[in-house]
């Protein structure tokens, strides 16, 4: 079946592309389209051609199902299908409404005339898969609506509503009513007034100053745009449709395009464009697994993640009752989130009557009773197993038949909390990260009974509450945690052997991390990681831990809360200021140790601490506990301030070449004689073999 239906009406040719959900602009669409085109110039009785879409996109670009396939360039290209448009010997009409973006822009704008209706999104939003529009964007967009308009839309890439190209000759008409009849109607007109075919690339642009504008543009993006190189290709893009011949500025998209296909940071976006569409799957659970309805959420314990996790759910809509031990915890709770509502609405990003919305969905209650209605009950207590007990037993008598029940636990286990129930199946982890109302990440914990429609449900939840929920099996830390030790644990040995803190947090931090390890314990407090270690010490005597870390918590340093940790802070300011006596600490720690301190220079830094992540991702891989490579991608970029341009641990090690890390490990292990760094089976097969994790 053809993408694109042909129908004449009268003498005028309706092409009407089909293929759900956006008219990506696959092979089949592509081909559809010409052949619609053939059909109308061989008949005589046509006179113009309508190109129209479905209500949700005329065209939201390239087919990303073709991606990276042969289809995506097969003949007829997209250049191609523009070129055949732009050159065809009756007006071609494009009928837009619902997205038109990218390669379905660029479409529209090879045609003669152009109606939409009011709404449509319009956008070149190549960008932010770290390209730029490559069938003719950056050439036609200025000549329609200007070079600083268009410049603005190509380097940010935003949605803006055409409506607002009112007056501009992007649009030649706007139509009220059904778009469909109004096409057809403006092409008869235009027909019957035997209009001129107008190709955009015949339009001049009239920009006296472009120089001085361009190179403003060129300081400003160049700053906000450092670790990206689109968008000042989008600025030389622009700049060539005003300063030269069109044939010129295409050829300077089109190399520019083929230069930044190729960049490590364009991969590393799109790595995360699909990473994310990747995580939202679970092998097991077919997408049209039936899903609960969720209306009513239950949070039980107002602290610190409890209140943040009630705000997603106010924030989306639904209501949630919160539930204390004590009246004065839950005052406090309440009042903080009333706190958080009120400082967004001080800085204008929330209306008083949104505030009043949301506080209204929440139910405060000391009461279990109050939760017998609730479809989903979160946890976020004490990190203690008994406690967690306590709740779980009680959730099981209260809680209504098919409600999921869920654990926010950081680190016990998921399938013992499970088991504190007569429902195990109803029994999931939903670990948030803190703040929980703003960080993007949902660490979603499949026990060994967990049921697949609580999977189902808890991954619409998360959207629906805009999370990037990533799935992990029970294990002490799941995914993101458990490499973060040992991030964390090669850190430490960096500073025993001759390191700052202050040198590792910021060579991590120039090479892109958003904080580095030490700055981070500060600011979650190293007593949590001081829990973890004591816990260790029993458990796993074997792994080896630097000990300053231990003599710093014994010193009551626990960080921002408590004024000092690695770093000193002032009070009020959450700037991390070097502290001599921690250079005494550690100074004196050596001593003891009889450590005689080294060198370390950046490089060794970054390598040892990403290495580490990759090493104990790739045991996560192979145990299963993490689904797929991007998963653990996408835990790293959402919830550990993991540079974006890298696309992730994972994909850095694939750029790196595994067969290097793997060299790096064995050094590591040599030189510090710590198991650890013996290269994952997983690894060490795949660089073997010559492959990557992706
Ligand atoms: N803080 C973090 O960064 C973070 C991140 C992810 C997960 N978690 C996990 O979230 C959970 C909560 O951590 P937190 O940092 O919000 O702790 P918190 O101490 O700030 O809050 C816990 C709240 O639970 C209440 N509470 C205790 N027992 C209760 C009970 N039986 N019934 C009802 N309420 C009870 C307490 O009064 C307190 O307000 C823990 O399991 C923790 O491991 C914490």
């Amino acid at each position: 079946m053809t993408q694109a239906a042909y129908s004449t009406h009268g003498a005028i040719a309706l092409v009407s592309m089909n293929n759900p959900p956006v008219n990506g602009l696959g092979y089949d669409l592509r081909s559809g389209i010409v052949a619609g085109l053939d059909r109308a110039l061989a008949d005589p009785k046509v006179s113009a051609v309508v190109l129209i879409g479905s209500a949700k996109a005329f065209s939201g670009g390239a087919d990303i199902k073709e991606f990276n396939s042969p289809r995506a360039l097969a003949e007829p290209s997209l250049h191609t299908v523009i070129r055949l448009v732009e050159g065809s010997s009756k007006p071609v009409i494009a009928a837009i409404g619902g997205a038109c973006m990218g390669g379905g822009l660029e479409l529209a704008l090879g045609c003669h005339y152009r109606v939409a209706v009011a709404g449509a999104q319009i956008a070149l939003p190549e960008v932010k898969l770290g390209i730029l529009p490559g069938a003719g964007g950056t050439q036609r967009l200025p000549r329609l609506i200007g070079a600083e308009a268009a410049l603005n839309m190509i380097v940010s890439g935003t949605i803006v509503p055409s409506e607002q190209f009112k007056g501009t000759p992007l649009f030649d008409e706007f139509i009220e009513g059904d778009l469909q009849a109004g096409a057809l109607a403006f092409a008869e007109k235009v027909v019957k007034e035997k209009r001129p075919l107008k190709r955009v690339r015949d339009l001049k642009i009239d920009y006296p100053n472009a120089e001085a504008f361009f190179q403003f543009a060129r300081n400003t993006v160049g700053a906000v745009a450092k670790n990206f190189p689109a968008p000042l290709k989008c600025v030389d893009a622009v700049a060539a449709a005003v300063t030269r011949p069109f044939d010129e500025g295409m050829r300077l998209e089109r190399e520019s395009f083929v230069y930044l296909v190729q960049t490590p940071e364009s991969k590393a976006l799109r790595h995360a464009f699909f990473g994310e569409r990747a995580a939202s799957k679970i092998g097991d659970v077919p997408e049209d697994t039936p899903t609960r309805k969720i209306e009513r959420v239950g949070v039980i314990g107002a602290g610190t993640m409890g209140g943040g996790i009630a705000m997603n759910f106010l924030n989306a809509g639904i209501a949630v009752t919160i539930l204390e031990t004590r009246q004065e915890a839950l005052e406090k709770g309440v009042g903080i989130i009333r706190k958080n509502y009120e400082n967004s609405l001080k800085k204008g990003k929330l209306t008083q009557e949104k505030l009043d919305q949301r506080m209204g969905l929440l139910k405060p209650t000391l009461s279990y009773d109050d939760l017998k209605d609730a479809d989903l009950i979160i946890e976020a207590v004490f990190e203690e197993i008994g406690v967690k007990e306590q709740v779980f037993r009680k959730l099981d008598e209260v809680a209504k038949a098919d409600a999921i029940l869920a654990s926010n636990t950081s680190t016990l286990d998921v399938n013992r909390i499970a088991n504190f129930t007569k429902r195990p199946q109803d029994v999931v982890g939903m670990h948030f990260f803190s703040p929980a109302n703003v960080m993007k990440l949902l660490e979603v914990v499949r026990g060994a009974a967990t049921a697949k429609d609580v999977l189902a449900t808890v991954m619409q939840i998360a959207r629906k509450i805009r999370k990037t929920a990533v799935v992990s099996g029970v294990c002490d830390g799941f995914i993101g945690n458990r490499m973060i030790e040992h991030y964390g644990r090669v850190a430490g040995f960096l500073v025993e052997e001759g390191a700052t803190p202050w040198q590792v947090d910021k060579a991590l931090e120039k090479w892109g991390m958003a904080m580095g390890p030490f700055r981070m314990g500060d600011l979650a407090g190293n007593d949590i990681g001081w829990a973890i270690r004591k816990r260790r010490y029993v458990e796993k005597p074997d792994v080896k831990y630097a000990k300053i870390a231990d003599t710093l918590c014994e010193l009551g340093r626990y960080g921002q809360k408590t004024g000092m940790g690695w770093y000193r802070y002032e009070a009020g300011k959450r700037d991390a200021i070097p502290d001599p006596v921690v250079d005494k600490l550690i100074e004196d720690y050596r001593k003891e140790k009889g450590i005689v301190p080294r060198r370390i220079s950046d490089a060794e830094i970054i390598e040892r601490c990403i290495f580490a992540l990759v090493n104990e991702a790739a045991r996560l891989l192979e145990e299963g506990i993490a689904q797929r490579a991007s998963d653990v991608d996408m835990v790293y970029l959402t919830g550990y301030g993991f540079p974006l341009h890298r696309g992730g641990p994972i994909l850095y090690a694939d750029q790196v070449g595994l067969y290097n890390v793997v060299r790096a490990a064995q050094r590591f292990a040599a030189e510090s004689g710590d198991a650890f760094w013996q290269p994952a089976p997983l690894l060490a097969k795949l660089a073997a073999e010559g492959k990557t994790f992706n």
